[in-house]
């Protein structure tokens, strides 16, 4: 052996965690129980997508978009490989998303309805660190009975969502409201499953974790002393309020529709932070221009204030006794004079500008949109934003909720109080429930048998 085969022997050695050399690369092996982590310096954070197009990411962009699903030849080679008990190779030690700790208690993690699979991983510090959850497709098992078979479905719709959550994140960024949202990425995942000891050789998308637990899983504590002290000292005085007021603006520039109380995540030091962004963006088919409880006038937002009940028309249902701490994300309670108007930050100021002055054809290309109506929807809003402002574009803009789902604006609840018990607003704050004609569900006339509560057409007094 002569002194460079000594080098590549010692570095093999130092390289591979486990005892015994003889452990074969996660490579060679079909399923592989235990992979041990290498540590190369060739960090996959050198390949993951994000950033502009114009960073040279573009032909990488596009083939890292086709990887996120295993092709046949590959899972034909991977099924003529050995099942290892041991491995080294991988880059991440997968665990499954199941229970988070915060505030003392454990929380169960809601299982989505998604095929997709999700786990959580720490990312190696070549990377940065940190805790990161990754979405995986095509993984051969039932989620529910564990039984194995290879078939990938809805390809072309993975894609192109994947595709839109990067174009949005390169807006999202040059607008200055990353700290409102966490990072995504597509990387390759090269883990095994800790529950099979399958190999994911093929890409995934890469989430950096928000931290705390979501406004749900707070919501589910029910405990007297926690929502009297921690939910109230949590969401009143810790809250962020910059923060909610620049998720206030994500949520609108972006035409959110889908910022419900599980994507909204809470730490204990009161910052927020919103995952999920994909219902974005795309009026046609959700038939909805913006639904966020950080959105006066929108479902989401009312629900929060009224309660579903009275919002959804159930028969007979009455205001709750009371009050939903969640009504404190009214960016109205922070914003200087109530309102935001044209007050933007900086960043998003020069953000709407360039977006006014390009074509939609132009949106498309420069952020990669996989779909001119996406370029559309935010081309409008943006010029509304920055012509007519906010409050002006959340009720009046472009794409528009459909007339049932549009509700008067009331006025805030700015402070909590409690008194026997009972959540409150800590001031005056008479509210008159109303809701809009129609069905709330599907924006179309109301068909139930009985009475329609709603008392006026959606999209009146506004002003
Ligand atoms: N970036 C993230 N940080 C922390 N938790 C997350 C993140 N992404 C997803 N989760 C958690 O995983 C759960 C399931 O996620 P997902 O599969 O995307 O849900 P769904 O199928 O409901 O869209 C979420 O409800 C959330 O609690
Ligand atoms: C490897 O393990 C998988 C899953 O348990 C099993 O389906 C397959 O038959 C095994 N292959 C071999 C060669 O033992
Ligand atoms: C509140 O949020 C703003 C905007 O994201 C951030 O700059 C600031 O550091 C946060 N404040 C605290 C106390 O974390
Ligand atoms: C609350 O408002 C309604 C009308 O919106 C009014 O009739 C009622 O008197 C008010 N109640 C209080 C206590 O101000």
């Amino acid at each position: 052996m002569n002194f460079i085969e000594t080098l590549q022997l010692l570095a093999f050695i130092f390289v591979l965690p486990c005892d015994e050399a003889s452990v074969p690369h996660v490579s060679e092996c079909n399923f592989c129980m235990k992979c041990h982590n290498e540590q190369i310096s060739d960090s996959f954070g050198q390949r993951h997508i994000q950033g502009p197009l114009s960073a040279g990411g573009d032909r990488d962009t596009a083939t890292a978009f086709d990887r996120i699903f295993p092709t046949t030849e590959d899972i034909q080679a991977k099924q003529s490989r050995p099942n290892c008990t041991e491995c080294h190779g991988c880059r991440v030690q997968l665990q499954p998303l199941k229970a988070v700790t915060a505030f003392g208690q454990d929380f169960r993690v809601e299982i989505g309805a998604s095929p997709e699979w999700i786990f959580t991983a720490e990312l190696p510090p070549s990377e940065g660190g940190g805790r990161a959850v990754v979405k995986v497709w095509c993984m051969p098992f039932d989620k529910v009975h564990r039984t194995f078979q290879w078939r990938c479905q809805k390809l072309d719709m993975a894609v192109r969502a994947n595709k839109f959550l990067i174009a949005q994140q390169r807006v999202v960024e040059e607008c200055g409201l990353m700290d409102t949202t966490v990072k995504v990425w597509l990387a390759p995942v090269n883990a095994v499953d800790p529950d099979t000891g399958l190999h994911i050789w093929w890409y995934g998308l890469w989430m950096q974790r928000a931290e705390g637990i979501s406004l749900n899983q707070l919501s589910y504590i029910t405990r007297k002393s926690f929502v009297e002290e921690t939910i109230m000292d949590l969401l009143q005085t810790k809250l962020n309020k910059t923060r909610v007021i620049r998720s206030a603006m994500l949520d609108l520039l972006t035409s959110q529709c889908d910022r419900h109380a599980q994507n909204v995540f809470i730490n204990e030091n009161g910052n927020i932070q919103l995952i999920d962004n994909l219902q974005a963006m795309k009026f046609n088919w959700l038939k909805c221009g913006s639904d966020s409880i950080f959105l006066p006038g929108t479902q989401k937002y009312t629900i929060a204030s009224f309660g579903g009940n009275i919002v959804w028309k159930k028969i007979g249902s009455k205001p709750k006794r009371t009050v939903n701490p969640m009504v404190l994300l009214d960016y109205r309670c922070y914003a200087n004079g109530g309102k935001i108007g044209t007050d933007y930050p900086l960043d998003l100021a020069k953000c709407l500008t360039k977006l006014s002055s390009l074509t939609v054809q132009e949106i498309m290309e420069q952020y990669g949109f996989p779909m001119q109506r996406h370029a559309e929807v935010l081309s409008v809003r943006a010029k509304d934003m920055l012509s007519k402002g906010f409050e002006w574009s959340l009720k009046h803009g472009e794409p528009l909720n459909l007339t049932p789902r549009r509700y008067k604006w009331h006025e805030p609840c700015c402070k909590l109080g409690v008194h026997h018990h009972v959540v409150s607003c800590g001031h005056a704050w008479n509210i008159s429930m109303e809701v809009p004609k129609g069905d709330p569900l599907h924006g179309t006339e109301w068909t139930k048998g009985y009475p329609d509560p709603g008392t006026y057409l959606g999209g009146e007094g506004l002003d």
